[in-house]
């Protein structure tokens, strides 16, 4: 028997791929929503030549495969129709915090050359501000560690190395590393992705600011709530949909 979240985490990933349609290019995401999705794309597009995908993770471009999936990588000059990922944090204004799964980097690539980011979550992913559920990971080149430590910690980021359970660090698909960071309540999330991108060994961060174009919350009834964006600005419309 599957849990409420999975319920939803399934509703939510099985809505995102009602946005894809046959011919076009998909960028697929990290995680266990976005495992949903893979698996829910698959089948509403069986036979490879249908649409084709490029995966942000190894472990994501290794389930489409199995999945049957058309998955390459990046070709020169790439724009995909739609993304759909999860995230770890939904704020009211859907900015987001994503990198749980240790793929931020290839997420964010990817998310910047989509032309709808589709955001599929659980409930419990929404919070008042960003930071108050998750840490905000980033990746960072490992060699600029100690240096990195140092400045974060004097920053007031609380950053902690990212480690796997044997106690080493644990190391993404691009062979770097990844700090987690706790974001204090009382700072703005643009001026601290500012900052962090001003430091020489950042490559990239968790904070996914003004990106996502549609979230889908997923109800364990099946039933979904939609939230969209308007690019550039802070509205945001919402709309319900009961279990299809
Ligand atoms: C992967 O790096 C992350 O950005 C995921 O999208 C995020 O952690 C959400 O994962 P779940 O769908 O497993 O909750």
């Amino acid at each position: 028997m599957s849990s409420p979240e999975d319920r939803s985490k399934e509703a939510a990933a099985r809505a995102a791929v009602g946005r894809v349609e046959p011919g076009m290019r998909v960028a697929l995401g990290t995680g266990s929503t976005a495992a949903r999705a893979i698996a829910a794309l698959a089948e509403r597009f069986p036979g490879a030549e249908q649409i084709s995908c490029v995966a942000s993770s190894r472990a994501s471009e290794a389930l489409a495969l199995r999945h049957g999936l058309t998955v390459g990588p990046l070709r020169e000059g790439d724009e995909f129709a739609v993304m759909i990922d999860g995230a770890d944090e939904v704020a009211p204004d859907l900015d987001l915090t994503k990198g749980g799964g240790g793929a931020l980097f290839r997420e964010k690539l990817l998310a910047r050359h989509t032309r709808e980011l589709v955001i599929a979550v659980d409930p419990s992913k929404l919070v008042p501000r960003l930071g108050s559920r998750s840490a905000v990971p980033i990746e960072i080149v490992p060699f600029a560690r100690p240096l990195l430590l140092a400045r974060l910690r004097a920053a007031g980021l609380a950053p902690a190395l990212r480690t796997t359970p044997e106690g080493g660090p644990w190391i993404t698909d691009n062979g770097n590393e990844i700090l987690d960071l706790r974001l204090p309540a009382e700072r703005d999330p643009r001026a601290v992705d500012r900052e962090l991108h001003d430091l020489t060994g950042v490559i990239e961060t968790g904070l996914f600011l003004g990106l996502a174009d549609r979230v889908i919350i997923g109800r364990p009834d099946g039933g979904v709530e939609e939230r969209l964006a308007f690019r550039g600005r802070a509205d945001v419309s919402s709309s319900r949909h009961p279990n299809p």
